[in-house]
């Protein structure tokens, strides 16, 4: 199944990516810093969906609509009293078909599943609201996280497939990890 290949081939790449968005996490001290995180998570989560956009609708992904996307970023941001200028450079990876785009949707998609841990860490530096975004789909993340996934294996019924997936994915992963050491646009 190509959802077992991702979850363990990019595994290396989730502990990377998890360390640097962590790392960020803790050294927060103020809701100004917290709007430079989102701003981050923003640039990178919004240049990826216009990618996805051209390869996935609704004839692919039915609830894609009720899913959570950077929209939800901005809100945050804009509660905190931010705005979206001056954002990071963020490289999205390659995509060229359906198959591709849902593996690397595969990891925005999960990140949901690393929410609650990231806003217990928020709360330990001492911000209380605009948590929208980390809070993903609150108890239905992981029966959301399985719909999406049926789709993923639909898509990559064919094993010769996967490898390209995978690479996809991990491409995914460590370029979202590069926005955070990103020059700012101006
Ligand atoms: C503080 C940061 C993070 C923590 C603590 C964390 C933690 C976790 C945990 C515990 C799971 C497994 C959930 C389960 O099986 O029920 C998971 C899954 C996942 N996470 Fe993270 N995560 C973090 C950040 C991220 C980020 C930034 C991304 C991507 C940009 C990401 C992508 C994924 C993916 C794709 C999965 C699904 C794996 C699968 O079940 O197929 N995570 N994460």
């Amino acid at each position: 199944m190509l959802r077992e290949r991702l979850k363990e081939e990019t595994h290396t790449a989730h502990q990377k990516t998890e360390s640097t968005v962590v790392r960020n996490v803790k050294s927060i001290q103020n809701e100004q810093d917290y709007i430079t995180l989102l701003k981050s998570f923003y640039a990178y989560f919004n240049a990826v969906e216009k990618e996805l956009s051209k390869h996935i609708d609704e004839s692919v992904l039915p609830d894609i609509k009720n899913r959570r996307n950077s929209t939800d970023i901005k809100n945050d941001i804009i509660e905190l009293g931010g705005d979206i200028e001056n954002l990071p450079l963020a490289k999205v990876p390659q995509i060229n078909n359906t198959l591709e785009a849902l593996s690397a949707m595969y990891v925005l998609e999960g990140s949901i599943m690393g929410g609650p841990y990231i806003i217990k860490m928020l709360e330990k530096q001492g911000i209380s609201r605009a948590f929208s975004f980390f809070s993903g789909y609150g108890q239905n993340s992981g029966q959301m996280l399985g719909a999406f996934v049926q789709v993923l294996e639909r898509y990559g019924h064919n094993p010769e497939t996967h490898s390209k997936s995978v690479e996809v994915a991990n491409e995914t992963f460590i370029n979202f990890g590069e926005v955070f050491s990103a020059e700012k646009v101006a």
